[in-house]
């Protein structure tokens, strides 16, 4: 069963071809960076505009590359949220459109639970499994037991980590997107030489903060002033957020051990998963559990339309259709087990 999937829901145009759930066969990605670039960060009606021109394109090419006529695909799943409100409507118009024109049925994916199922995309994934979603807009912590059967365990109650990265870049004036600056100063700089602080809710609440870590990190450079060492600013605050969610998922992983019921792996996902300090972290903590690590490969950690087409495949067999009068989401996320797509 092929599956067209469609992703706009920030600032990547991008779409794929998968066959059943698992087979890519094409994974088209028209990224807008460049365009964002001057203003540091995604601004919500250029990306609309440009998804806009680029979608028409990127479902060509990427049934082109699949070499797919449109006959042959037997869905379209399209991302229904979270996400900016006028990029996911670009998408979903489109989607609609087109499942009507051709008359094949359209799913509404959920983004974050995508990228839970990313791994499964190049592997097997052992369930239940622990799961850390980390971008631009997103830190969430997932307990996947299946596919399609997700429950938040803990979410960020300010910033999202890939956000006080950009942010901090962007005070900094050290480039955008923040992430993979920081990591090429950090590459030769020492993380012990500012110190940073987690953060620990009164109520006992495991969810995530990041706002305080973005504070201290631009209080340092506003002390430190023209004697601020750049790499070794990088390497700490790296440091800190990395540490800050690799202590998390350790705590989430003990307490299922000891109430019973353990994880059989770990799963990372989102534009901050392509970290290699993250990356090399989850992988240590793992092993030193025993516990298998399910580390999509780049393109497939950041947003792309494969991973949409994927779990799309699993909406569809589920029966689970988008309701064509249904509007996108920006912010719900789903709180139990399927059915509300
Ligand atoms: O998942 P994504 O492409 O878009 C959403 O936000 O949904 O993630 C983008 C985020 C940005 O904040 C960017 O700075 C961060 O991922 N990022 C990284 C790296 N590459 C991208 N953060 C740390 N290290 C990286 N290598
Ligand atoms: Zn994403």
């Amino acid at each position: 069963m092929k599956v067209l999937g469609i992703e706009s829901s920030c600032d990547e145009t991008a779409a794929a071809v998968v066959e059943d759930g698992k087979r890519i066969l094409s994974n088209t990605i028209y990224s807008q960076i460049r365009l964002h670039r001057d203003f540091g960060g995604v601004v919500p009606e250029l990306a609309s505009r440009e998804h806009i021109k680029r979608i028409d394109g990127v479902v060509t090419v990427a049934l082109e590359e699949a070499g797919c006529s449109v006959e042959e695909i037997d869905g379209l799943a399209v991302t229904r949220g979270p996400g900016l409100i006028g990029s996911l409507l670009v998408g979903i118009s489109f989607a609609k459109a087109y499942s009507l024109a051709v008359g094949k049925p359209l799913v509404g994916v959920n983004h974050l639970f995508s990228h839970l199922y990313a791994p499964e995309l190049t592997g097997e994934i052992l369930y239940p499994a622990l799961g850390l979603i980390v971008s631009g807009g997103h830190t969430s912590l997932y307990a996947a037991d299946g596919v399609l059967k997700y429950r938040r365990l803990a979410r960020t109650r300010d910033d999202a980590a890939g956000e006080i990265l950009d942010k901090v870049s962007k005070e900094l004036r050290l480039g955008y997107p923040g992430g993979p600056v920081i990591e090429r100063l950090a590459s030769t700089g020492d993380p012990k030489r500012y110190p940073f602080t987690f953060p620990r809710f009164r109520d006992g609440s495991l969810d995530f903060s990041f706002s305080g870590l973005k504070s201290a990190a631009l209080r340092i450079a506003v002390e430190e002033g023209e004697r601020l060492k750049r790499e070794d600013f990088a390497a700490s605050f790296q440091n800190a957020i990395v540490e800050y969610m690799v202590e998390k998922l350790v705590t989430f992983i003990d307490q299922a051990l000891r109430e019973g019921r353990p994880y059989r792996s770990l799963l990372l996902g989102g534009g901050v998963a392509r970290n290699r300090r993250l990356r090399e972290r989850v992988l240590e903590e793992g092993e030193r559990r025993s516990l298998p690590v399910f580390l999509p490969e780049g393109d497939l950690c950041t947003d792309n339309g494969a991973m949409i087409a994927g779990l799309g495949f699993h909406y569809l067999t589920a029966g689970i259709l988008y309701p064509y009068a249904a509007p996108p989401y920006s912010r719900y996320e789903p709180k139990g087990y399927q059915g509300e797509c």
